[in-house]
């Protein structure tokens, strides 16, 4: 797996380390001093703003793809839930989807979100509520066939209400599952994000059904303080 842009792992980041104070300013809320207090001295932000990614996300799939190797030359990929566009903006690098690796195949990516995407080089994006009827078939008239993977980082916007928020993000979970299933070529992959809270037990039944392997993982650059996860099933059965 990666190592973290400090090279460490982040569990133990904290108020010792960091290095940009901010000021309670009249106006502000506490929680957004925070917000960007947290945001000054996230190594994963720097990164993004000098590697040119849209956000830290797109080292979450960077880490997950390194471990599982799912983001090959040619695949043809699926990213549910892809604004700003950092997983996209991965994934067209890795299926070589401008065909900038000479004598590699070339892959595909579509993207699908609440909201606009700035247009991403190699990318196709629409805008498209996943949980609306019809759009899965919309999703696959798009698509034009099938997938190598699906990857899914959609969230609800938190509603304060830990279980509810977990419930919500399960929905999605298993929106995006039930999608996968119907796309995927024999051996794709699925990757999703998962709130750790209890009712993730029948999708890991179902996944287990699937696919050859269901991991869940937790990626460096996914915050400590987060109870986010990631649900990585490799080796789909058709
Ligand atoms: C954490 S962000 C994704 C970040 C993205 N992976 C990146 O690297 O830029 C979660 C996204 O899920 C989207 N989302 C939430 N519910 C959705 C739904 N029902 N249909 C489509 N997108 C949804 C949100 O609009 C939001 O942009």
């Amino acid at each position: 797996m990666a190592k973290t842009p400090t090279g460490k792992n982040n569990s133990g980041r904290g108020q010792r380390d960091l290095k940009v104070k901010v000021k309670t300013a009249r106006g502000r809320k506490l929680s957004s001093t925070r917000w960007l207090e947290r945001q000054l001295n996230d190594p994963y932000v720097k990164r993004a703003q000098t590697e040119g990614y849209r956000g830290r996300a797109a080292y979450k799939i960077l880490e997950l793809d390194d471990k599982f190797r799912f983001l090959v030359p040619g695949a043809r990929v699926v990213d549910l839930g892809c604004a700003p566009g950092g997983w996209c903006q991965v994934a067209v690098k890795r299926v070589n989807a401008l065909g900038e690796k000479s004598g590699k195949r070339v892959g595909t990516v579509l993207g699908i979100d609440l909201q606009e995407v700035e247009p991403v080089a190699g990318a196709d994006t629409h805008v498209l509520d996943f949980m609306e009827d019809d759009a899965d078939q919309k999703v696959k008239d798009w698509l034009g066939g099938k997938a190598d993977v699906v990857m899914s980082d959609m969230a609800a916007a938190s509603s304060g209400h830990k279980q509810t928020d977990h419930l919500r993000i399960i929905a999605l979970c298993e929106t995006a599952a039930h999608f996968a299933f119907d796309v995927l070529e024999e051996g794709g992959t699925f990757v999703a994000k998962v709130l750790a809270g209890g009712a993730e037990g029948d999708l890991q039944k179902l996944l287990k059904q699937k696919f050859q392997k269901v991991a869940h993982v937790k990626p460096p650059a996914s915050r400590s303080d987060s109870s986010e996860k990631f649900v990585v099933a490799t080796g789909f059965r058709g």
